[in-house]
């Protein structure tokens, strides 16, 4: 696991947006597995950015993402199909078939579940780009969620709505249920960059670093993978 640690926010972004960028311009027609939350977002900026100076493009890239809510309508505010596209889709390149999100707008959970591992089975995701929760989740693979899971549907921890919350009008409008990519899916990527930034994340990322792998703590997982990189500002680095 390799560990790069930023001043601050802004050049955590850069970083991140160079590791992809660069894949990108290797191989134009790479495919990303994508992550919601706040951290990418800055990301995110920047590569909109390069697409507009006309630096990259994203017009023969796939794209997955980790996961979405489930029984929220797809053009929810919330929803992560939404998110997804004001925050990155909707100002690049990108080809609306090469998006994919799973659905968790739908009756039959189990046939979506089943779809999206068909596709990401498929998928041969060069990069896989992960948050982390403060409990150590990734995508939303709650502690101890078996390593060798594919796509399911969760019941969101406590912690993790009420981490959320503050983007819903109350607690009991935050989705109890998302479908997520498995563990097993995640780690089948040919690398993977996570973030991760600010003093919330410093305990998580003290686990990460120098705690034992274990299904407790899912992004530990990630020691077992041959190539990862950590990208890591000050305030998220300050108890290694
Ligand atoms: C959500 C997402 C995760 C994300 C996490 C951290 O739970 N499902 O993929 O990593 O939030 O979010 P943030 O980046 O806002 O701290």
């Amino acid at each position: 696991m390799k560990i790069i640690t930023t001043e601050n926010y802004a050049d955590l972004s850069k970083a991140a947006a160079g590791v992809i960028a660069a894949l990108l311009k290797k191989k134009p027609d790479a495919a990303f597995g994508l992550a919601t939350g706040s951290t990418p977002v800055g990301t995110y900026q920047i590569l909109i950015e390069m697409v507009r100076a006309k630096e990259l493009s994203f017009a023969r890239a796939k794209t997955y993402n980790l996961d979405e809510y489930c029984h929220l309508p797809q053009d929810h505010p919330q929803s992560y199909y939404t998110f997804m596209h004001r925050q990155l889709f909707d100002h690049i390149d990108i080809l609306a078939e090469n998006i994919h999100i799973p659905l968790g707008d739908t009756v039959d959970l189990e046939k979506s579940c089943a779809d999206y591992n068909n596709l990401l089975a498929g998928a041969d995701i060069d990069l896989q780009l992960l948050g982390i929760g403060g409990n150590g989740h990734i995508g939303f693979n709650e502690p101890h969620t078996p390593f060798t899971k594919t796509t399911f549907v969760v019941e969101l921890t406590e912690k993790t709505r009420a981490d959320n919350r503050r983007f819903f009008n109350s607690i009991d409008e935050v989705p109890k249920l998302a479908i997520t990519m498995g563990i097993s899916n995640i780690t089948a990527a040919r690398r993977i960059l996570l973030l991760a930034s600010g003093a919330a994340k410093a305990a998580a990322i003290r686990e990460l670093v120098k705690g034992e792998v274990t299904e407790a703590f899912p992004a530990s997982v990630l020691k077992n993978h041959p190539d990862v990189t950590v990208i890591i500002d000050r305030e998220a680095a300050a108890l290694l």
